[in-house]
């Protein structure tokens, strides 16, 4: 945690539209109403253990728990004495009525090819693969990574592994060689499974290549599957390479699930962390599942006659939550899209909800301000009117995003779920439930049931409305992270150790006096100028206001008179920019936030540094705005010449 001395962060949104839900919404929505949330809420909060013991019962179950509850944060368990199966709740359970003979994956791959799989399809090859990964001497408790594009097959080998209790580590196709051995080698992993490449605007990306450089670095990994998914050019290395396909040839479809404790790790998925090497973050079986089905439920009002649409990448915790294992155990149909928005143009997403009748679509902010980009004429191109529900996750949402979502793809028909959580978090944690929340733009707005945030001074004191501060979590909630994994230690220290009691998030935020929580960015995201601390999310939302800006980051930089100064980082909708506007977005951002946010740097550039997740690399912002060398590690940098064009303007 990097606060410094015991201001409260400074907070300068402004924001006072609402939008209540549609009366048809509601009338037909799983959480319909006001006093059935704040019931619901009451109760998981006074009595968690009756509470989620009920919300169990959604589960299938090879034996019932002897307690819901046990232990106080960070030693909580869950379901002690039950035993359960991920893959069994995701696809057998299905089997027994006429969702046997539903689609669960409605795939499509970037150069057009599509692929349905129903429920005894997924079944029948879960079950293959289960026995495959068997048949290489994988083990209950054995960790199996998977660095694979989004194709039916990373959906398969998941459940694969969570059918036989292996623990899965899936690592995004976007990091490099090394970062692929660091996670082999943290998890010791036995066996990966990859593919020869992926699609993504056009080219290969070359995965076994990658995976092939990682296993100089990476000892423990005995075994190495790969689909053929591009048919680029590989090298397979005799006895320790094998082809999915020939593995998969003649082997049983039947793989019974094994009968595992609740608390038996389901997966490992590394983050970054403020500093230092990734933290492979634990989830366990039970707690996770039952946190993934029930906000499925909740915050997407998941139907039987759903088409869900997440477009996340399985190899974040997105897609794991929210692809694979919460809307599978719901038994919904989701569609799985392999490639980039924009191929073979910007209107591929608008034209895959046209083509799919699309009825519940969740994004990132980040996209959604590249479609504002855009332009309106792509969505306009499409019938959008299968959509019913919106969702947003990864970052603040600036109030604009919100309206242009709201207005040109939602059509003002459909609610907005602005979904804030974590990969350590495992399930969505505060978010509008899409038929009670009067939706604020910009806010996440309230708690789910079970779910007990504070916002607290750094001492720990509760914080009265409107006063930005930490966000804590004061009871424990089953999907949470268990530990970090082989660290247990730094588990502690991270997320347990800044706030008596609590978990910490890492995140700054405030509410409102109508009780709604406004998510102000990372706590090391936010800047002191003179004094006051300042969330650079809410500079880049007003930035953003502007009518020529597409996106904004904002950063710090170390300043002789206010400590620090802001650094604006601006993309143009058209145009280069030049020093007349310069000056009208510092005038614009003084005159809409008061003088102590004035930007001391504007700096136009024609993107911004990303991840392959879209997370704007902040750190390197940091670097460029001070003029420093960067010593970030730039490998899940989207597009490395962005970089060059950003230092050249340096004055
Ligand atoms: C940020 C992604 C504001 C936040 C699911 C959090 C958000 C971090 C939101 C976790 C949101 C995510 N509003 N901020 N709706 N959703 N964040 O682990 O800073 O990739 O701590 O999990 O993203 O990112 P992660």
């Amino acid at each position: 945690m990097s606060s410094n001395g015991n201001e409260n962060i400074e907070s300068v949104l402004k924001e006072t539209r609402t939008f209540p839900p549609p009366a048809t919404f509601s009338a037909n929505a799983h959480i319909s109403s006001e006093e059935q949330y704040e019931a619901m809420w009451n109760r998981a909060k006074d009595d968690p253990s009756g509470f989620w013991g009920e919300m169990a019962d959604n589960l299938d179950w090879f034996r019932r728990w002897d307690t819901v509850l046990e232990g106080d944060m960070p030693d909580t368990k869950w379901f002690q004495g039950g035993k359960i199966n991920a893959s069994y709740n995701c696809i057998d359970r299905h089997l027994t009525s006429s969702r046997r003979n539903k689609a669960a994956i409605i795939w499509e791959g970037e150069p057009g090819d599509t692929r349905v799989l129903r429920y005894q399809d997924l079944h029948r090859e879960v079950c293959k693969f289960a026995n495959v990964l068997k048949n290489l001497g994988v083990q209950t408790g054995d960790r199996v990574t998977l660095y694979m594009p989004m194709i039916p097959e990373l959906a398969i080998a998941m459940l694969a592994c969570s059918r036989i209790g292996a623990v899965h580590s899936i690592i995004f196709g976007g990091f490099s060689a090394d970062a692929v051995a660091d996670r082999n080698n943290d998890a010791r992993a036995r066996v990966v499974v990859t593919a020869d490449g992926g699609w993504r605007r056009g080219k290969e990306v070359p995965l076994k290549a990658a995976v092939d450089a990682s296993l100089d670095k990476s000892p423990t990994v005995e075994k190495v599957v790969v689909v053929r998914r591009t048919g680029g050019n590989v090298d397979m290395v005799p006895d320790r390479d094998f082809w999915w396909h020939d593995l998969m040839e003649g082997v049983s479809t039947e793989c019974d699930a094994v009968q595992l404790d609740s608390e038996h790790p389901l997966f490992v998925l590394y983050t970054s962390g403020s500093t230092g090497k990734p933290k492979g973050v634990m989830h366990t079986t039970a707690g996770y599942l039952l946190g993934t089905t029930m906000t499925s439920r909740w915050v997407f009002d998941l139907k039987e006659e759903d088409t869900y649409w997440c477009t996340a990448d399985i190899g974040w915790i997105t897609g794991h939550s929210y692809i694979c294992y919460g809307p599978l155990s719901n038994g919904s149909t989701m569609v799985m899209y392999e490639g980039a928005p924009n191929w073979p143009d910007e209107g591929r997403f608008w034209e895959i909800i046209e083509k799919y009748r699309v009825s519940i679509f969740y994004t990132a902010p980040t996209a959604i301000r590249a479609f504002i980009k855009w332009g309106d004429q792509w969505p306009e191109k499409y019938d959008l009117s299968s959509l019913r529900l919106l969702g947003s996750v990864g970052e603040p949402i600036n109030p604009e995003a919100w309206m242009w979502y709201h207005r040109v793809i939602g059509q003002e028909r459909c609610p907005i779920v602005d979904t804030w959580w974590q990969t350590e978090t495992g399930g969505i944690m505060i978010s509008p439930l899409p038929g009670v929340t009067a939706t604020k733009p910009g806010s996440c707005c309230r708690p789910l049931p079970g779910v007990v945030p504070d916002i607290v001074s750094p001492d720990g004191q509760s914080l009265g409305a409107n006063t930005g501060g930490l966000l804590v979590m004061r009871q424990p909630w089953p999907s949470m992270l268990r530990t970090l994994w082989g660290d247990d230690e730094r588990f502690r220290a991270t997320y347990f150790s800044d706030i008596e009691g609590c978990y910490f998030a890492g995140d700054g935020a405030r509410r409102d006096e109508d009780g709604y929580i406004w998510v102000m960015g990372r706590v090391d995201d936010v800047i002191n100028v003179s004094g006051h601390r300042l969330s650079t999310m809410e500079v880049e939302s007003c930035l953003v206001a502007h009518p020529g800006v597409a996106e904004a980051a904002v950063v710090g930089f170390p300043h002789e008179i206010k400590g620090e100064g802001i650094c604006c980082f601006v993309t143009l909708k058209t145009g280069d920019g030049d020093d007349d506007l310069k000056k009208e977005l510092v005038q614009h951002v003084r005159s809409s936030i008061g003088a102590l946010a004035t930007p001391d740097q504007v700096r136009f550039a024609t993107a911004l540094p990303k991840t392959r997740s879209g997370k704007i690399m902040r750190r390197l912002l940091r670097d460029i705005a001070a003029g420093r060398e960067s010593t970030q590690d730039t490998t899940t940098l989207e597009d490395l010449s962005i970089l060059a064009k950003l230092r050249e303007d340096d004055e």
